[in-house]
Parts: C-alpha cells; structure tokens; sequence
C-alpha cells in the first residue's frame, strides 16, 4: 500500500493528519493571540503529537469552563539529571499546578498549564535538552527502558538502545521547532509544508499510538507485554546477547463494545542487538500501513496482530527487516515491582526508591516530597532521577559518601527512606488522574484509590490477610492508562462513583485478568470482594498469589459467566 494514499473513509483524525502534515495546524497562531484562551478541537488533535492535551478544570464546570492543559514530556528510559529535574521543579511552581505527575511510561506531565504559559513551559523542558514531541499522539511514544541498575551491567547498553530507538523513531516535522522555540506559524499551504512527508510515518503519521518498552528479565517492572512492541534483553554471561522481540500489546478498551480489549504481546523470535532500529522500524511500518485507519478504537497494531495472526506478523516483519529471526530463547520473569529503598548497584555506586503515592510529587502536610526532591537535586547535582513504570523515582548513582547527608535532607521533610515506606497494598498500587484534570474521566481514580487502599487494608486485617501484597490499580475509564488489566484487582471506572472489578493478573506481568463484577458502587467494593478473600484465604496453596487463586479457582466455576 501507498502510504502517502489514505483509505476510503477514514476518521477525522486521518483527514486533518493528511491535510496539515507537518502537524503545525494553527497552533502557533492561536498562541500568539493573547485574546483566545483555548485551541480549536482540530488543532487539540494536533496539539497532541506535540505532548499537550487541552483539558478543562471538570471540578469547576459549574462555575464556567476553564480551560488548562495537561503537558507530557518525553523522557528516554526515563533517566533526568539532576538538573533536568530542578527544571521541571521550576516549571510545575511557575506554569503548573505545582505537582509533578510521574507515569506509568517515566515521564512527567504538568497540569493546570494555562495557555498564556505553554510556550515558556515547552521550551523550558527543550533547553533542559529533554522534549514532548511525540509524547502523545499518533506516533511512538516515550521509550521505556529498565530504571534501576542494580541488576545487571548490561543496564547500561539495554538504556543506550533505548535511546536509540527513541531517536531513531522519533518525528521530523519542522513545526515543532517553529511553534515552540521560534513562535513561527507554517502556512499549510505552502509546497514544501502541504506537500511534508515524514521519512518513516508518511503524510498521514501512525493510525494510533505506538509503544517501545525494553526490558531486562527477570524484573518486569515495565509490564514489556502491555506494549506494541517489547525488547526483552537476552544476558549470557552479564553480556547483552540480543532481544526477543515481544509484538502486539495494547491495554485500551471501551465499555460495551467487544471488539475492543486489552492484549498482550506475542513472542515472535530473537534478534542480535544490531538488528534492534531495523526491527523497531519494520513493526512501526507494519502499523503504519495495515493499521485501522476507519476506528479509531480498532486502529492499535494489536488488531492488526491479532486478526492477521502471529505466523502472518513474523513473515511480514522479515519481509521488512530482510532477515529471518532465531527462534526466541528462554527467560522468566519473577516480579513487577520497584524495591524501595536503599541497594547497591553493580558498579558500587547506591540507589534508593522512594514511593510515590499515585505518582503525584508534590509537599503535603508532614511529607514535603517536591521540596526534598528540589533539594536532593541542587545539593547532589551528580545524582539521576530515575522514574520507574511504577509511579516512582528513583535516585541514582549516589555516591557512598553522600548516603548519610541524603537520608538526612529526606528524613527531616517526612520522606521515608527505608524499604517499608508505606503499607504493602499501598506500595504496590497505581492510579490514572482520571478527576478532575482528564476529559475521559467516567469515576475517580487518583483521588479515589488511597482511601479504598485503606479501606481494603483494613479489609484484609478483617479476614486474616493483613500485610500481604496485592497488587491493585485503577483507571477513571476503560483505556487502561495505569494498566488495571494486569493487575491482581482491577477497579476501571464506569460511572460516577461506580467502577467494574477486574481479578486475576498476576505478579510477573504475563497475564490479563478478566471481567470479575461488571458495575460495583465504590462503596460496596468491601461488601464485594469480602466472601472472595475470606475463599482465597481458606483455599489457597501455600504462597499462592489472589491473583493466581482467582485463575485457578474462581473463574473456572460454572455460575461466574465471564467476559473478557
Ligand atoms: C486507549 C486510549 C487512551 C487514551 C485516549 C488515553 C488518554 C489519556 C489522557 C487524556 C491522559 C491524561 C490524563 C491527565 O493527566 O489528566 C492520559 C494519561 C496517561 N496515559 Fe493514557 N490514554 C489511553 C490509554 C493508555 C494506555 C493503555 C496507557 C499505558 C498502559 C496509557 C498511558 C498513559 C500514561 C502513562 C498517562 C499518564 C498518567 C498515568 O501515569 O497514569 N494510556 N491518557
Ligand atoms: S485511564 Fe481514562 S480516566 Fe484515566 S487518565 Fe487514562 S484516559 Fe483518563
């Protein structure tokens, strides 16, 4: 297919792409105009593909719309210097809502950004040499890559292919640099703009989103399956020996509409690591080019792997890539998690993980975590932040000396540093924003999780199951975006208050759980879940994991009539 023809009636979506496609719109002069304080719906799509998303504060509709935009950057492995992070610090007192939300792919998105200080905050986080395009949109995402280095030396290369990969992927529209760093509007009509064809997406981009993550077994910290395209790094002898390429892993969904659901990733084969750019284009391209350009709900690569089969993807990749894949070689995955605390690298150097509830750093009453962090990062400008796929951040390459003086500082702002910081339901949760910042918000997510987790702490107490770990998150709606489709409990917003429970996932990130209770009142999840971890209790093996129990047991009884 000629990438540069667009189908037959295509989305909306496909047609703006088609029409501007170096993606410019008229978003340098809407910025420019002091008078309007919001983008056209049009130019929101294309505001997308440069990290922002035109949001309205939902708590203050009643007392008019304001609107505010969400900006994400994009953050390779999601590795910062120090001084990176006193940027962004900066930029979240001064434009944003003074928060800083770590995601579930290591990066940080501001929110609150008001129009008048999107420019000052984008180029802000470009002369830090960090940058969102491509943080959203209809292209590859940010790359993810494993944070902690403690587990093997060829951390270092996996996070170098990572970057690779994240730059060989990467957009190269001009408007980018024209909108945000030189104010310049493109006229769409000129040649060389309406005539723009990017080297590797064509005039028309992706159909969808596309997701890289690597990975180094036997941690899966990254949940690699729930990716368009996975590296899982083969280390013989503490030597990258090559990947196996994981393909076709996407989580988004809708309610009510079966041919949507989430996916994990097949196992195709295994590559040498000098294969790794051609591969990651030849996967893109596939997207590219048999992707569903008419739904925008059917257009992830997973339809396209699914429906054509993996046989049909393998073949069409090696057509691509000119070279057949080896056959994929053994590895095994023990854990999702993040270790907190503090642990000693490989090289010797420290590293200490500090939970952050919801990914939301910010200075609460007692736990002044933004500041702290503020003043890690001026005091100690050799250290990394690292951001896990967990929500968490990580301070790295700390060096023995400053152990001590680093405890200290946190300490005294009420920032725990040992490896119990929280409690263990806490400690393994995560949450979307979903209210009042995302405009496809259905229920609480972000607000609403900590209190449920003390609720269902108290729970477990009640039964007998006090401080052991289940790992639980939830979504304002069903796209999935902190990834309750592999968790052990899975709570995905339906309504106001009301949220469908999904059970089964289990602690290494290879298996989706499944459609438990299709509409639950937040306040009866208790009630709900009671009778079933009273079971789980009685009937499970020893160290049988909620999430395993529940496969093995509940959902292969007759009277459940599960959906997927
Ligand atoms: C399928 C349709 C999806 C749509 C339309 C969508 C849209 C959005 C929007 C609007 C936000 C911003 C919310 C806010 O910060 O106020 C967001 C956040 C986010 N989304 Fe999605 N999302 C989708 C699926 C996913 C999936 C499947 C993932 C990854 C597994 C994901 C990853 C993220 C991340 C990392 C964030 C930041 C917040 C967090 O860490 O939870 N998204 N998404
Ligand atoms: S899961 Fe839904 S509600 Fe939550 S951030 Fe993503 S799109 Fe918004």
């Amino acid at each position: 297919m000629n990438i540069t023809e667009a189908p037959v009636k295509v989305t909306h979506n496909e047609e703006i792409k088609a029409a501007i496609p170096t993606l410019a719109g008229a978003i340098a002069a809407t910025l420019a105009d002091a008078g309007a304080d919001h983008f056209s719906e049009d130019d929101n799509q294309f505001l997308k593909f440069h990290g922002c998303y035109q949001q309205d504060d939902r708590d203050r509709r009643k007392t008019g719309k304001q609107y505010i935009m969400m900006v994400r950057s994009r953050i390779p492995g999601g590795v910062m210097t120090a001084r990176q992070w006193r940027v962004f610090d900066l930029l979240a007192a001064t434009y944003g809502n003074n928060t800083l939300r770590l995601t579930t792919r290591q990066t940080i998105q501001f929110h609150g950004v008001l129009k008048s200080g999107l420019r000052a905050v984008i180029r802000g986080i470009n002369e830090s040499l960090l940058s969102t395009l491509a943080a959203c949109g209809d292209v590859n995402r940010n790359v993810l890559a494993p944070p902690t280095p403690a587990y093997t030396r060829a951390r270092e290369q996996v996070y170098a292919d990572c970057r690779k990969v994240a730059l060989e992927l990467a957009p190269k529209t001009p408007a980018y640099h024209a909108i945000w760093i030189d104010g310049v509007q493109l006229d769409p009509e000129k040649p060389e703009h309406k005539d723009f064809a990017d080297p590797l997406y064509g005039k028309t981009w992706l159909p969808r989103k596309f997701k890289v993550a690597f990975v180094i077994p036997p941690v899966n910290d990254l949940d690699v399956f729930t990716n368009d395209l996975g590296f899982i790094a083969i280390v013989e002898n503490d030597r990258l020996a090559g990947y196996n390429l994981a393909v076709g892993g996407g989580l988004g969904r809708s309610h009510g509409n079966e041919q949507t659901y989430p996916r994990l990733a097949d196992v195709l084969g295994f590559i040498p690591p000098d294969r790794m750019v051609d591969v990651a284009k030849a996967v893109l391209a596939i997207h590219r080019d048999f992707g569903d350009r008419t739904d925008r709900k059917h257009a992830r690569l997973k339809y396209v792997v699914a429906e054509r089969g993996v046989d049909w993807t393998r073949a069409e990749l090696e057509k691509r890539a000119g070279f057949k894949l080896e056959p994929a070689r053994p590895f095994q995955f023990t854990s999702t998690g993040d270790l907190y605390g503090w642990r000693q690298a490989v090289e010797g150097s420290w590293f200490l993980t500090l939970f952050v509830e919801a990914g939301r750093v910010k200075d609460t009453e007692g736990r002044r975590l933004k500041t702290a962090l503020r003043l890690v990062a001026e005091k100690f400008p050799e250290i990394e932040f690292r951001l896990s796929a967990n929500q968490n951040v990580i301070l790295a390459n700390i060096a023995e000396a400053d152990r001590d003086a680093i405890n200290e500082l946190l300490t005294e702002h009420g920032v725990k540093t040992g490896r119990r910081q929280t409690t263990v339901l806490h400690a393994a949760a995560m949450a979307c924003p979903a209210l009042p910042t995302c405009g496809l918000a259905l229920a609480e997510s972000e607000r609403m999780l900590p209190g449920l987790l003390d609720r269902l702490e108290a729970l477990c107490a009640e039964v007998g199951l006090a401080g052991e770990e289940i790992i639980i998150r939830s979504t304002g709606c069903p796209n999935g975006c902190a990834r309750p489709y592999t968790a052990e409990i899975g709570f995905v917003g339906k309504a106001p208050g009301r949220y469908q429970i999904w059970l089964g996932g289990n602690a290494t990130g290879t298996r989706l759980n499944r459609v438990w209770k299709e509409t639950v009142k937040e306040t009866d999840i208790e009630s709900e879940l009671r009778p079933v971890l009273t079971r789980y209790l009685n009937e499970r093996f020893n160290y049988e994991r909620f999430g395993d129990w529940c496969e093995r047991v509940l959902f292969q009884e007759p009277m459940t009539g599960f959906s997927i």
